[in-house]
């Protein structure tokens, strides 16, 4: 079954498509924006990638943050220009979110703009990073810190991709749709897993219309993120994001249990969800909780103390200056595990149907 959720941007507007054999929408979509050329830039296989129905430039790409780099943006710049691509013409994404994230901002520089479609072919790109129109590259200093909001065409979630998904990264995927739980979308736990992926577009889709540009609502979808960043960070990125998502999770509802918003039995909740989907819930054994504490003082979240979104009375909310002895308390109360079981656990465990 497919499914096409709209996401509602006026002129930017744009579907959504989820589903096994999506991808052949694309010649579809091309047509429909008018263009008479198409740059595919693809992490897997050349098989893999749907006809146009334009002449057609394919351009074999690697997935991975170290690609995540403006000189990767120029180098695709040049091809686009060698290639003859136009303004009206367009750039089609195949990989991963790190794909779709530096082909998307390609395309939101190349001439000021090119239309652009995206065929995220993980778990996490096709419930987060494909949708929303962030696009961004890394610098030496950190992740995603030049970036664009360019909005795609299209994607085209095809659930046929994920056959060959290793089941860790499956794992890093599930992070984000066990979050979606506590931000407006309860009950997608016993859904299949397309129908999760949708659940999760349409909950996104519907904030990023609300807030495209990231100055309100949309910081719902960082649940679980402020402690999650800080753990991915601190284990130098041995916890994949999703998995620190997880983590950060458990800890959203615990800390919002030590502040009196929520009542044990959501709090316990939270543990019940992640652990559904056999993802991590406790901390790495060797972070120092010190550490995690600066870390997430430095998240951007936080202008001025310590800041999370946090379940409530009124639902999830950004809750900003929590008191810091509250956190480490919270951190402290946390279960601990070895990193390698923890990882372990992530690459053996069952994976939810
Ligand atoms: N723009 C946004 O709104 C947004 C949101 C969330 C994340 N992101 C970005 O997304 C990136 C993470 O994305 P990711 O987790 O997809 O990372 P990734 O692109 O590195 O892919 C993860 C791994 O899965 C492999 N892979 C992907 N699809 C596969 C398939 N079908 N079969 C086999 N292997 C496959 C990749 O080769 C890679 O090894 C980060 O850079 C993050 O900043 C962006
Ligand atoms: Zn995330």
């Amino acid at each position: 079954m497919n499914t096409r959720i709209p996401v509602r941007l006026g002129d930017r507007s744009y579907d959504v498509l989820v589903g096994p054999g999506v991808r052949t929408a694309l010649a579809g979509v091309v047509r429909g924006l008018g263009a008479r050329r198409a740059v595919v830039v693809s992490a897997r296989p050349p098989e893999w990638v749907p006809d146009t129905g334009v002449p057609t430039l394919l351009l074999p790409a690697r997935d991975g943050e170290q690609g995540k780099t403006l000189s990767t943006v120029e180098q695709l710049c040049g091809e686009f220009v060698r290639f003859g691509l136009t303004r009206s013409d367009v750039v089609v994404s195949c990989g991963g979110g790190t794909t779709t994230d530096v082909v998307g901002l390609a395309a939101a520089l190349y001439h000021r703009g090119v239309a652009v479609v995206h065929l995220p072919t993980s778990l996490l790109a096709q419930v987060d990073a494909s949708v929303g129109g962030k696009t961004a590259v890394n610098l030496p200093a950190g992740k995603n810190l030049v970036g664009a909001f360019w909005q795609p065409s299209a994607v085209l979630c095809d659930t046929d991709y994920l056959s060959t998904l290793p089941r860790r990264e499956l794992r890093n995927g599930l992070g984000e749709i066990a979050r979606c739980h506590f931000i407006g979308a309860p009950g997608l736990r016993d859904l299949p897993l397309p129908e999760q992926i949708a659940a999760s577009v349409t909950l996104k889709a519907g904030i990023v219309a609300e807030d495209e540009r990231d100055t309100g609502v949309r910081h719902l979808l960082n649940y679980g993120h402020t402690l999650g960043h800080a753990l991915e960070i601190a284990t130098g990125f041995a916890l994949r994001h999703g998995e620190g998502v997880a983590i950060g999770t458990v800890f959203a509802g615990r800390l919002a249990g030590a502040l009196g918003r929520i009542g044990q039995s959501r709090v316990d909740e939270h543990l019940a969800v992640v652990r559904h989907y056999g993802l991590p819930t406790a901390l790495p054994a060797d972070v120092d909780p010190a550490v995690l504490v600066r870390q997430m003082r430095r998240d951007k979240k936080s202008v001025t103390g310590l800041g999370f979104v946090l379940d409530g009375p009124a639902g999830a909310e950004l809750v900003t200056d929590v008191a810091e002895d509250v956190v480490t308390r919270v951190l402290a109360e946390m279960p601990r595990a070895d990193l390698a079981d923890l990882v372990g656990a992530a690459t053996t465990g069952p994976v939810p149907a």
